[in-house]
């Protein structure tokens, strides 16, 4: 029977892209099926930080093992930015319209458009941990394309691509992008321990 791991996240999209990864290794389970009535804490000043922090609170609160994951968007001309803040880039609530928008906003007239989308995964079983880090590297086009997927998507075009994130399927997307580097990483790591 396959171990039960549970995700430290509330974003549908997240559970989807890494339990479609995961499923032959563990039964994933999400944060609906514990009871869970707080935001899981996330005050960190990097994506490291922030990664351990949600898996540690999950697995130590409910003594689960427990992967967490923590993403961003880096934009080189913006020394980095949105980066840890790619979530709430345009304040709260939580939007990824506005955050896109933004972005695109502070972005006109500038040519250099490469950017990087970032994940650090934290696995996180019998009180110790490994981080595991997956990056794409790519352009933020000027307009938006696209309807599939999440966030900055539509303006994120990866490397050697002609569409965007969200021109892509999910499987597409899963075969190069940040988190699915990551986890391949993990899948590596499970299967050496
Ligand atoms: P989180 O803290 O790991 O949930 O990610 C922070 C933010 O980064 C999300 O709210 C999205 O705006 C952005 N982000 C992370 N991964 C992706 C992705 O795969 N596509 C688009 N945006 C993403």
């Amino acid at each position: 029977m396959l171990p039960v791991l549970y995700l430290a996240t509330q974003n549908k999209h997240k559970v989807e892209e890494l339990s479609a990864l995961l499923q032959d290794n563990f039964v994933i389970r999400d944060l609906s099926t514990l009871s869970l009535s707080e935001e899981i804490p996330e005050t960190g000043n990097t994506l490291e930080e922030n990664s351990l922090q949600k898996a540690r609170y999950i697995a130590e609160k409910f003594q689960v093992t427990c992967l967490a994951d923590d993403s961003g968007l880096e934009v080189e001309a913006l020394d980095g930015a949105p980066g840890v803040f790619s979530a709430r880039y345009a304040g709260e609530p939580k939007n990824d319209q506005a955050n896109l928008h933004l972005l695109l906003t502070n972005l006109s007239g500038i040519t250099n458009r490469r950017a990087r989308f970032v994940t650090v995964l934290t696995y996180y079983a019998n009180g110790s941990y490994t981080s595991f880090e997956g990056e794409i590297q790519g352009n933020i086009v000027e307009v938006p394309r696209g309807t599939q997927g999440f966030g900055y998507d539509p303006i994120f075009q990866p490397e050697n691509e002609t569409r965007t994130f969200a021109e892509m399927s999910l499987a597409e997307k899963n075969l190069i992008a940040h988190r699915a580097r990551a986890l391949e990483k993990f899948k590596n790591y499970l299967d050496k321990t």
